[in-house]
């Protein structure tokens, strides 16, 4: 009997990919088609980052960090995630904790403060998990191995309008420009780092979103489930 077979198998559905390529909208609503639990890693390493921020620790001290993410008091709800008992999903999602969680992910004391907490959510019925280790180093087992992607400036385009519906003032100059520099820039960051680098693992499945709507990209990764569960 093949190990996804045998009793109390949990599986695994590990989307990976750059920043702002939709997979954590897509990984969620497959999460919930299924009926799945669903893992947002880069929130633990944002959650990270914030944490550091209160405390006055630097985004470069690697021990005190790592110290930081193994005693973080977080709690995820259906849309809320709670550091210290404050809800704090806005400023987790901004642009500067974007940055200070992947300068905090460069480490590997942090990474491996971090791990037991990510396989933590692998609990029945199964798992959606999204970032950029799910396939290589967090859930290597995982039954389907995503890599979604989109160009650049495609990714560009869909933070910005993330930000628009936020109500952010949209007359910034070069936002657009700006913010695909910012993109190039931290895709850099995460591919060149020593450890768990942002790279298509070689088992996982490309799936190319510039043309595709979320629904359809949702579509595809829940047909290859289902022709995973038939063969
Ligand atoms: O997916 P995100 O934009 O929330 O991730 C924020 C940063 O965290 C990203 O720049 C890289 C890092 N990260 C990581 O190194 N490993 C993960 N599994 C998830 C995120």
């Amino acid at each position: 009997m093949s190990a996804e077979r045998a009793p109390g198998f949990v599986p695994v559905i590990a989307i990976d990919g750059p920043s702002a390529s939709g997979k954590g909208t897509v990984a969620s609503l497959v999460a919930r088609q299924l009926g799945f639990h669903y893992l947002d890693s880069g929130a633990l390493y944002r959650l990270t980052a914030l944490a550091a921020e209160r405390q006055g620790v630097s985004w470069h001290d690697e021990m005190a960090l790592a110290a930081l993410a193994e005693r973080l008091s977080v709690r995820f709800e259906a849309n809320a995630v709670w550091l210290d008992e404050r809800q704090v999903d806005d400023v987790l999602r901004s642009e500067n904790m974007g940055a200070g969680a992947s300068c905090v992910a460069q480490y590997p004391a942090v990474r491996a403060a971090l791990l037991a907490r990510q396989r933590a959510f692998r609990r029945a019925p199964g798992l959606v998990a999204d970032g950029r280790d799910m396939a290589s180093v967090v859930f290597p087992d995982a039954s389907l191995k995503v890599f979604l992607t989109a160009s650049p400036e495609i990714r560009a385009e869909r933070r910005y309008k993330q930000l628009m519906e936020k109500g952010m003032d949209v007359k910034i100059d070069n936002l657009l420009v700006e913010l695909t520099r910012q993109m190039a820039e931290r895709d850099a960051r995460d591919a060149a780092r020593a450890v768990a680098p942002l790279v298509r693992e070689p088992t996982a499945e490309l799936l190319d979103t510039s043309a595709m709507t979320i629904q359809m990209a949702v579509d595809w990764v829940l047909a290859r489930w289902k022709h995973l569960q038939q063969v």
